[in-house]
């Protein structure tokens, strides 16, 4: 070994032994006759000291050392002088004094600072990502990810839970996106399909009997790039048998809890048993399916007040079959109207045509962009029906339900981030139930499933898959943390008939069923028990685990907003030859 100890685990109790360390030059200071310089490696920093006097060679040695070489050296571990302790690192008690410096290899001057944080540029990070996770912020990420992996597979396996890898080249697995196809060289014109999920199979692996599988399993999709997204990310994905909807949400909601504790017990969690929401009422009340529940500011609807109010606008809208809603931002009623504007602006990117409000300055009085045409009646009624107080603003969109929906619950995140509602140290887990089982699709004319092909419509619903498709619930759940979506499971059909029925509900022709999926109805055929499971996004967790803006901050090598590793600088041309071997003509347009 080229080292005895770590840089990170000296104490006091080391002093007066020799040690041998290698590691990376973090910092470096010249005091005339003596150069400090803090060796850094995975486990920590520690303070070494060559000083001229005492060793000479050793301080000759260190003479031409930057920042990000490799060294190697050997010298006797001493308390610090009275006054030079620093509390902020675990060896700040100690430093090294040095007696003999070897170059292992020298660095040219990294691109990015590693010693401190600072604005670089995402590109520059990811172009330098070995340099990038060098960085502590990287470091602490990356260990959070491992322990809540560890964690994963320790609470499964002690509750009979098998790991089973599936594989990376497989068939279709649609989950909503496009798939990543790879040509296959022995099947000349055929094509793989890498998997949006593992979802068939781990379907598969229970009527093969396996009861309780799970996996950390990598995802392909390819789909427009965002902040919570990559083209490939992972998920724990886990499937049961015998089970039902409760089963599932309990072993979630209890090993998330244990996780919470063991791995960031600095971190509270709102509230226990976790809440659960119709979807429906999440619509409502916060405009999305994935809601931030750690603050209030939900969305109120004013449609009854709002027709015969005077306000062409609601008028107009509510005579239309749309909705009026609004969001009393406690605090911000002296906001100005540039201010105002500047949310209206906000919520014309997701489609609404105005943002009409009602400001009450906490010096009172009012200001509104449409209080002058209501009836003295109406306007008492929304005021009443927000519990309006000075100081408060009140923001109305007017729309069909979609855009009033999205508008509005954006801007609610908006105000509440403006607000300082969104504490990073809060964990708000909660469960969305009751999809709609199938959603109509205006574009293609047909029925989508709102979750997935397999998933189960609730038994007393099934008759509605007939009569009135839009009304049937399925038996999704979706698990939701501060905004975020971060799994998503289901009930699973597991009778032959079922699945083709709602194959044919969704408009997929019997044949290209019977040869995307035939191997699902075969499967059903052969003795399948009842059987359910879930996906919760590792990469997303993590992120919100290590209070990071986005999902790159927590995958080692993520790709950039365009879908590129810009390190390897993939994907890039091939050669003509592979082409070839993979009977592949390129014909690209400009
Ligand atoms: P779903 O498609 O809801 O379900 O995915 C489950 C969870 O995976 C995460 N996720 C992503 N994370 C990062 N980048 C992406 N592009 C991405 N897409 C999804 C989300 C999401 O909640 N087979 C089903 C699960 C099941 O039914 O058991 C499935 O994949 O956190
Ligand atoms: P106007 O009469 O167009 O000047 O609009 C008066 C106010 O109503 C302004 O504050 C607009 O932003 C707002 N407004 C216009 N259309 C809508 C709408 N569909 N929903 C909410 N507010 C709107």
């Amino acid at each position: 070994m080229y080292k005895t100890h770590t840089c990170g685990e000296l104490t006091l109790d080391h002093c007066g032994q020799r040690v041998t360390l290698a590691g990376w030059v973090h910092r470096r200071r010249d005091h005339g006759g003596v150069t400090f310089v803090d060796l850094r490696d995975r486990f920590g920093l520690v303070q070494i000291v060559a000083d001229s006097t005492a060793h000479p060679e050793a301080h000759q040695a260190m003479e031409p050392v930057r920042v990000e070489w490799v060294v190697q050296i050997e010298g006797k571990v001493r308390a610090r002088p009275e006054g030079m302790v620093n509390p902020d690192i675990s060896t700040g008690e100690i430093e090294v004094d040095v007696h003999a410096v070897r170059v292992l290899n020298p660095a040219k001057t990294p691109p990015i600072y590693i010693n401190k944080e600072s604005e670089i540029d995402e590109q520059v990070r990811l172009r330098y990502r070995y340099l990038d996770l060098r960085r502590a912020r990287m470091r602490r990420n990356l260990e959070l990810r491992h322990r809540v992996i560890k964690f994963i597979r320790d609470y499964l396996d002690a509750r009979g839970f098998l790991e089973v890898e599936t594989p990376i080249l497989f068939k279709t697995t649609p989950e909503g996106a496009r798939d990543y196809l790879v040509p296959s060289r022995l099947h000349p014109g055929e094509f793989y399909a890498l998997p949006q999920s593992p979802q068939q199979l781990k379907q598969l692996l229970m009527v093969a009997g396996v009861e309780r599988y799970f996996q950390i399993a990598r995802c392909f999709r390819d789909e427009d790039q965002r902040g919570d997204r990559q083209p490939e990310f992972t998920q724990l994905d886990l499937e049961m048998s015998f089970v039902e909807r409760e089963d599932v949400i309990a072993l979630i909601e209890a090993m998330f809890t244990e996780l919470v504790a063991q791995v960031v017990p600095e971190k509270r969690v709102l509230q226990t048993p976790w809440p659960r929401f119709t979807y429906e009422e999440v619509m409502n009340r916060f405009g999305k399916d994935n809601p931030d529940i750690r603050f209030g500011l939900e969305l109120v609807d004013i449609g009854d007040l709002a027709t015969g109010c005077g306000f062409g606008v609601f008028e107009r809208v509510i005579a239309a079959g749309g909705q009026v809603r609004g969001i009393n931002a406690r605090g911000l009623g002296d906001y100005s109207r540039k201010q105002i504007e500047e949310l209206t602006g906000f919520v014309s990117r997701y489609g609404a045509k105005g943002l009409a409000y009602i400001a009450l300055p906490s010096e009172g009085g009012q200001r509104s962009s449409f209080a002058k045409f209501l009836s003295e009646e109406a306007l008492q009624g929304i005021l009443e029906r927000f519990e309006a107080q000075a100081g408060d603003l009140l923001l109305f969109v007017a729309d069909q339900p979609a855009v009033v929906a999205e508008s509005l619950g954006r801007l609610r995140e908006l105000l509440g981030d403006r607000l300082g509602l969104r504490d990073p140290d809060v964990l708000a887990f909660c469960w969305v139930l009751d999809f709609p089982f199938v959603m109509w699709n205006e574009d293609e004319q047909r029925w989508d499933p709102s979750h997935h092909l397999f998933t189960a419509p609730m038994p007393e619903d099934i008759p509605l898959l007939d009569s009135d498709p839009g009304k049937a619930r399925g038996q999704q759940y979706d698990l939701v943390l501060n905004g975020y979506e971060v799994g998503g499971g289901s009930i699973r059909i597991h009778q032959r008939e079922l699945q083709a029925k709602v194959f044919e509900l969704i408009g997929l022709d019997p044949e290209v069923a019977a040869e995307r999926f035939g191997h699902m109805l075969e499967a059903f055929e052969y003795g399948t028990p009842p059987h359910g499971g879930i996906a919760p996004g590792i990469d997303r967790i993590c992120m919100i685990l290590a209070g990071e803006p986005n999902i790159r901050e927590v995958i080692a090598f993520p790709k950039n907003q365009n879908a590129r590793d810009v390190m390897a600088d993939a994907p890039s041309p091939v050669e003509p030859e592979q082409l070839k071997e993979l009977h592949i003509g390129l014909e690209l347009g400009d």
